[in-house]
């Protein structure tokens, strides 16, 4: 059988996993990550709290352990992330305003240079935005307004001029308020000239949440304005336990976001966040929750993966 990056291949897109670094020593996990898979991201290990956890001091280690995963399975890796609220090192949210940007500049340089011609892509900004729309209150926007994602994406161009750069966010993945907002920030980077190419949209689902609103058409909305579209951290939770009800919902959450991405020719891929329950985050954040991937604890495939097989073409 053809594996799930094969038939995303013949597509012309990607299929992906995150994983992190702990999970990298397990090797029946390392088997099908290695082979079933195009590209990796690296789900913590290049975040800020990891790569300079005081400042000026760059931490490399972990992020160039999955780089070198990687390359070592032919797989593209896109990088994550520059300037993100979250898992940022206290240093950094005790800076002066005055003194954040040039910490976030430099932050973006030294992480970018050093993985520069190594990454497809990069999580320039992670989650810029709150539920209303409304730019999200950080460190970054209360020292520079909403200005700080177009200094960010021009440090990440200038240190790595190959990555394609990216805005990430979470609820943007069909119409409402939030994917607004980032519609109206991509026109107006794009009119700036800002180097921009991508948008990711994380596709953090739930089944009891429902299905994004007309996910197809926000994707081509964006890429109408000359940006690639990706799909950056698939998963679908349900409140557990299990059962087969349950999962052919989530079957279908699945195949109608690979269907998504495969008729916008600018969604460049899939990737899902971790391949496997066994190191999913979402029962450690969402209580109660879980059984949001493919392949179940043991590493066994779920309707999900049939789904997603049978989506991008497979027999
Ligand atoms: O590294 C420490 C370890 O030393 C310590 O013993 C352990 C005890 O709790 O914590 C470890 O850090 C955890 C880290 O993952 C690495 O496992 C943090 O507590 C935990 O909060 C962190 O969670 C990550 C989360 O981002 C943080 O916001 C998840 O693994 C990661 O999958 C998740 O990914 C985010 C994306 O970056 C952005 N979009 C949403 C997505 C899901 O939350």
């Amino acid at each position: 059988d053809p594996t799930l990056h094969q038939l995303a291949a013949a597509k012309g897109k990607y299929f992906g996993s995150a994983t992190d670094n702990p999970e990298l020593t397990d090797t029946a996990y390392t088997a099908i990550l290695g082979s079933e898979f195009g590209q990796i991201t690296p789900g913590n290990s290049m975040k800020w709290d990891t790569t300079e956890p005081t400042r000026n001091t760059f931490a490399f280690t972990k992020g160039d352990a999955v780089v070198s995963f990687a390359k070592s399975h032919n797989q593209i890796v896109r990088a994550h992330t520059l300037v993100w609220h979250s898992q940022l090192p206290s240093w950094v949210s005790s800076l002066a305003a005055t003194e954040v940007q040039a910490a976030m500049e430099n932050h973006i340089t030294q992480v970018a240079t050093h993985y520069a011609g190594q990454v497809y892509a990069w999580d320039v900004v992670n989650e810029p935005f709150n539920e209303d729309g409304t730019f999200r209150t950080s460190v970054f926007y209360n020292a520079m307004g909403s200005g700080y994602i177009a200094t960010a994406l021009r440090a990440a161009r200038a240190a790595d001029p190959t990555a394609k750069l990216y805005i990430n966010d979470y609820n943007t993945d069909g119409a409402g308020a939030k994917a607004d907002a980032m519609y109206n920030l991509a026109v107006s980077l794009k009119a700036q000239g800002v180097p921009l190419d991508g948008i990711g949209f994380q596709g953090h689902l739930a089944i009891q949440y429902g299905f994004p609103t007309n996910m197809q058409a926000n994707l081509q909305r964006f890429a109408d304005l000359g940006l690639d579209v990706a799909i950056t951290e698939l998963d679908v939770r349900m409140i557990l336990p299990r059962d087969a009800t349950k999962d052919a919902t989530q079957s279908t959450y699945y195949t109608n976001v690979v269907n998504a991405c495969v008729a916008v020719t600018r969604c460049v891929g899939v990737t899902i966040w971790d391949y496997t329950d066994k190191y999913s985050w979402v029962p450690s954040v969402f209580s109660g929750q879980g059984a949001a991937l493919p392949w179940d604890e043991n590493l066994a495939k779920k309707p999900a993966y049939t789904a997603i097989y049978q989506a991008l073409g497979g027999i």
